[in-house]
């Protein structure tokens, strides 16, 4: 991704392994500073995922990935590193892919930071592959509402829901892109408005019930999110406000796209009510920043992901091409 720091440009991945330690872009003081973690631990890479220095569902799962080739350098017991990791964040499918994956490869002799390197290369082509695949669905002009941080942070690099955007900026297109807040923890307003003011895409943060306004006015010409699990059936988890965007679209016309690799889809499950969602700190919605919003006594709920079913998707738009939810099948990817 592309990164402008005091006039330096530099591409850079949202995290990468550098002699035996993973760097990490710390996602928390995003957009007013920009600095790197460094994790020299099994213990530290699952203490960023918890923390959310990484997240986004295929950087969780490339952090996982590095975390168990962390544990191989490091002379970690295997089963426990990945025990460990996969305790850290419920919902998103890739952690538990990435890491199942490096076991499966330790098991064949393999060495996990090369294996890692590779899982982690692989997420990149195919999150610009799934840029190729969705330039398609974004004509000239077209006015693209998405929601939380689908970019490059939470995916190594290009994003899945912002691949194509970048695929269709790059192509000499003009895109407008709505991008929601997304409360809480504001992943649309600090670190979606900051991927695009590096690449230069023209784009308003608004408030998270200002969707369906500009919707109905005629003002969304598509929406595409990111996912943080896909089921066999097609419905999906993706950040808490998701749902009631897929059905907004829905009542107006609008099209409406979920963007994953493939690594997001769990085809064990077949229906997206068994994606076990994670309920965060109440704090997350009491306080904004240190400023406390609500009455002390007042308690809150914090779900962080909700669940869109599968009858409010157009379409899935993967490195494979773009289908309709009915159309995923498990043989089709293997
Ligand atoms: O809690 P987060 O920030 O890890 O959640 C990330 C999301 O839900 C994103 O919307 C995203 O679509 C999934 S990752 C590309």
């Amino acid at each position: 991704m592309l990164v402008i720091m005091t006039g330096t440009e530099m591409n850079l991945r949202a995290l990468w392994m550098e002699d035996n330690k993973v760097r990490f872009i710390d996602q928390k003081i995003l957009p007013h500073r920009f600095e790197l973690l460094d994790a020299e631990s099994v213990e530290d890479v699952a203490t960023f995922i918890e923390d959310m220095t990484v997240r986004g569902a295929p950087s969780i799962g490339a952090a996982g990935a590095y975390g168990m080739a962390m544990a191989q350098i490091t002379g970690m017991d295997l089963q426990e590193a990945a025990e460990r990791l996969k305790r850290t964040r419920p919902t998103a499918f890739d952690l538990f892919y990435a890491v199942d994956r490096m076991l499966d490869e330790a098991g064949q002799g393999g060495n996990l930071v090369t294996s890692a390197e590779k899982y982690v290369d692989e997420i990149a082509e195919k999150c610009r592959m799934i840029g190729e695949h969705g330039n398609a669905l974004i004509s000239n002009n077209a006015r693209i509402l998405t929601h939380c941080n689908a970019g490059a942070l939470a995916t190594i690099d290009y994003g899945t829901a912002l691949a194509p955007i970048r695929a269709a900026h790059h192509s000499q297109k003009e895109v407008f892109v709505f991008v929601d807040e997304t409360r809480p923890r504001l992943q649309g307003a600090a670190l979606t408005s900051w991927e695009l003011i590096q690449e230069g895409i023209d784009h308003a943060v608004i408030p998270d019930n200002a969707a369906g306004h500009y919707m109905q006015r005629g003002e969304v010409d598509i929406v595409i999110v990111g996912a943080d699990r896909i089921v066999a059936n097609g419905d999906f988890a993706n950040k808490i406000g998701t749902y009631e965007k897929a059905v907004l679209a829905k009542e107006n016309g609008i099209p409406f796209y979920t963007a994953a690799p493939v690594s997001t889809i769990d085809f064990s499950l077949k229906s997206g009510m068994d994606i076990p969602i994670e309920e965060r700190s109440q704090d997350e919605v009491r306080l904004v920043g240190a400023e406390l919003i609500c009455p002390k006594e007042a308690s809150a709920r914090n779900p962080a992901f909700d669940v869109t079913p599968a009858k409010f998707v157009t379409g899935i738009i993967t490195e494979a091409g773009i289908f309709r939810p009915e159309e995923l099948d498990e043989e089709k990817f293997k």
